[in-house]
């Protein structure tokens, strides 16, 4: 039994790990491949390496460019590596351009695809990761999902049950394994005093305006909470661009995994558009206020502590001052997210 792994962007590096890990204790031949999606240090290599990933057998250097060109070249490349590869099956994760390139290279050559986070809808295909998921899960053989609303998305959408697998959370079972070690980061005093900040979505990044409103709600939230901002390459790039003074916000590079977790885990608050970061602030308790109007998770609106504020800063404001005033949405932990999803689909894939 041969695996061949694909990854491409950070939010995959973590889902790929405890894979990876779990499928080596049942001594499975494995190949990993990176397509280069993302390529600063502090995008992949210090994920590659806090994580204790093996480097990968191949990196396929794509880089950046528009959707049509990075899948393209994606797949282009990757379709004579797995040809000569001849892997039994191939896992990819997430949501990202890498994650549906390779599963339609795979299927035009009857390779097996198993999707790892699989049947997570959030109903809006002006979002690019939307249209990957569905396009995904419409070629996979095997479909790994986290949560029930998976489960019942992808039989929606007539995919046979036979099919759906649902394993629990991997990104979880890094969060819990990297746990102690993350606490144990130090905020410089500011613990429980700060606002942890991410943004990096194309629809809240990319326009002038509505970029400037967002950073001027977080410097309005500056006046009564620290501000901790690690931003995305993206995000520098169009502050830049639309020249926006935010200088009164703590800005800092990308942070390493176990360095962002820490963080999280000693916020006052998130404030984020990402998707795996409503999950992990779920997991962690902590409460989380999210830039959008939809999410593809909503076990962590029905479950987690996260809460959709979309672009509106009369919401952000009157969330936050419940969290200030210690009256912060209470959550729980979705079923199967305890550490071993990891595990469940390694022994799904020995058993093949
Ligand atoms: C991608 C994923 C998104 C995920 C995000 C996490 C897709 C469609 N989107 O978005 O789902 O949430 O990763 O970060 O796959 N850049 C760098 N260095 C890098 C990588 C990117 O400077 O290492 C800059 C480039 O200017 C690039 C831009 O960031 O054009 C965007 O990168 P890209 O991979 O196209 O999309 P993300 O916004 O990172």
């Amino acid at each position: 039994m041969h695996i061949l792994h694909v990854v491409g962007a950070r939010p995959n590096f973590m889902k790929a790990a405890p894979v990876i890990h779990a499928i080596k204790r049942w001594n499975l031949k494995q190949t990993l491949i990176h397509t280069g999606q993302h390529y600063d240090t502090n995008m992949s290599d210090i994920f590659f390496a806090q994580l204790g990933m093996p480097e990968p057998d191949l990196n396929l250097g794509v880089g950046s460019g528009s959707h049509a060109q990075q899948t393209a070249e994606i797949m282009r490349q990757f379709e004579t590596v797995v040809i000569d590869a001849k892997p039994d099956i191939v896992l990819v994760y997430g949501d990202v351009n890498s994650t549906v390139a390779a599963a339609i290279v795979c299927s035009k050559l009857l390779i097996p695809v198993a999707h790892v986070e699989a049947g997570l809808r959030s109903f809006d295909r002006t979002m690019p990761e939307e249209i990957n998921r569905i396009v995904t899960d419409r070629l996979a053989d095997l479909l790994f999902t986290p949560s029930e609303d998976g489960d019942v998305n992808l039989e929606r959408e007539g995919i046979s049950s036979e099919r759906i697998c649902r394993v629990g959370n991997v990104m979880i079972d890094s969060l819990i394994r990297f746990l102690p070690l993350a606490k144990r980061q130090s905020v410089n005093g500011l613990d429980g005093r700060f606002a942890l900040v991410t943004l990096h979505r194309p629809s809240n990044v990319d326009d002038n305006a509505t970029l400037k409103d967002i950073l001027g709600v977080l410097l309005e939230i500056s006046d009564r909470l620290a501000v901790v901002f690690p931003v995305h390459p993206r995000t520098r790039q169009r502050i830049k661009e639309f020249g926006i003074d935010a200088s009164r916000l703590h800005l800092l590079e990308p942070l390493p995994y176990i360095e962002f977790l820490g963080m999280q885990c000693h916020a006052a608050v998130v404030i984020t558009d990402s998707g795996g970061i409503q999950e992990e602030t779920t997991y962690l308790g902590i409460p989380c206020l999210t830039i959008r109007n939809n999410t593809e998770r909503p076990v962590t609106v029905e479950l987690g502590t996260n809460v959709l504020v979309g672009q509106d800063r009369g919401k952000i404001l009157i969330e936050l001052n419940k969290i200030i005033d210690g009256k912060a949405k209470k959550g729980t932990i979705p079923p199967l997210w305890d550490g071993h999803a990891a595990d469940r689909i390694a022994s799904v894939l020995s058993r093949l």
